[in-house]
């Protein structure tokens, strides 16, 4: 049977790193807090000027090196932060990496973007859409934070990852799949950013702070994360035929340490089959699962479930047998 299967890593992190003591002098709040309750110790930030679509050609470029090279004639860009709302993101990206006229698409599932993108480029390749397609997650959060609110401005960090697929075989060392993927609209306001779409066009002069900025319900959020990103995982094994506690490891989105130790807990999953890496990166929504692949790779031959939850709400899981990859 054929399937995409993985064949290289990049990532991208801009090089200005605020710790949270940094943040603790503008901020009511401290290093003590930041870490017990989220495991981060510092994040990325971009410099004025710098954009997603930087990031993500800067991922986008070492994941097809990381590939052999031999470029791609797909590229998704899972963003909730787009270099703006017209022109996409990924045909930039795509123009940029030489890859023109390759199809080129921005998705927002926010935080849960990776998944839902690696399984629209399976999409593409099984649908004979195209022959590889390169997978991006990227974002620049902290140009949404409202830098007076300590609720969400200790939590978001920039940065971008990337995964190069290929149509190989289901049984090829980096195939990928079954998918799982989810939405529920009726908790929409848990998790908002309101301006710049038709319902707020940016050109209102009577826009509210609140409409302006990322902003969160973080018990709620968290409450649905742990239980959905649960679920994700029981259905995704199921589809697979196996059992969770067959999984060698779960890649979950970091957005808070003790959401993946939690649904660690709830699966009866060795926590340290569950990487945390979110102590340098904060939570970088769509680029947080490649992000963590690099930074604790999974052994080749592992059967890994890449897992996120976010905005909309939407969630998502997705089955990896992990290849020799060396991230580009
Ligand atoms: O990527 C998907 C989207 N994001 C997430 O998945 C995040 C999900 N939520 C979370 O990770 C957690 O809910 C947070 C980290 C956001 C908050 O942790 P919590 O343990 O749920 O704290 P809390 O919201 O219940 O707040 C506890 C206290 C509050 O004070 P009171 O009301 O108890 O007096 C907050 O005002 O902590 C206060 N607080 C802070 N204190 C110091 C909130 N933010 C801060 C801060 N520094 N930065």
């Amino acid at each position: 049977m054929t399937a995409a299967v993985v064949e290289g890593l990049g990532t991208a992190l801009p090089p200005r790193r605020v710790t949270n003591d940094d943040l603790a002098q503008v901020l009511d709040t401290s290093d003590e807090w930041i870490r017990t309750r989220t495991g981060i110790v510092a994040r990325r930030m971009v410099d004025d000027g710098v954009v997603t679509g930087d990031l993500a050609v800067e991922a986008g470029e070492r994941a097809l090196k990381s590939a052999g090279g031999q470029g791609a004639d797909a590229v998704i860009v899972a963003t909730t932060t787009p270099d703006q709302p017209l022109p996409n993101t990924a045909a930039g990206v795509a123009e940029r990496l030489g890859l023109a006229p390759a199809a080129a698409l921005d998705l927002n599932t926010a935080c849960a973007g990776f998944p839902y993108a690696l399984a629209t480029g399976a999409g593409l390749l099984t649908a004979g859409a195209a022959s590889r397609v390169l997978v991006i997650g990227a974002e620049t959060l902290t140009r949404f934070l409202d830098p007076g609110d300590r609720s969400t401005a200790v939590l978001f960090g920039d940065g971008a990852g990337a995964l190069v697929l290929r149509l190989g075989d289901a049984d090829d060392p980096g195939a990928v799949g079954p998918f799982d993927l989810g939405s529920d609209g009726s908790a929409a306001e848990i998790l908002t950013l309101s301006a710049g779409g038709s319902r707020l066009p940016p050109h209102r002069d009577d826009l509210a702070d609140d409409d302006k900025y990322l902003k969160m319900d973080g018990r709620e959020v968290y409450r649905h994360a742990v239980r959905r990103m649960a679920e994700s995982l029981e259905a995704l094994a199921q589809r697979a035929g196996l059992d969770v506690a067959d999984l060698d490891g779960v890649y979950a989105h970091q957005a808070n340490s003790r959401i993946i130790e939690a649904v660690a807990d709830r699966l009866g999953l060795p926590r340290e089959r569950c990487p945390v890496t979110i102590a340098e990166h904060a939570n970088t929504s769509a680029a947080s699962i490649p992000l963590a692949l690099a930074a604790a790779p999974p052994r080749p031959g592992d059967r890994v479930a890449l897992v996120a939850f976010g905005g909309g709400l939407a969630w998502g899981s997705a089955l990896v047998r992990w290849p020799e990859v060396t991230p580009g």
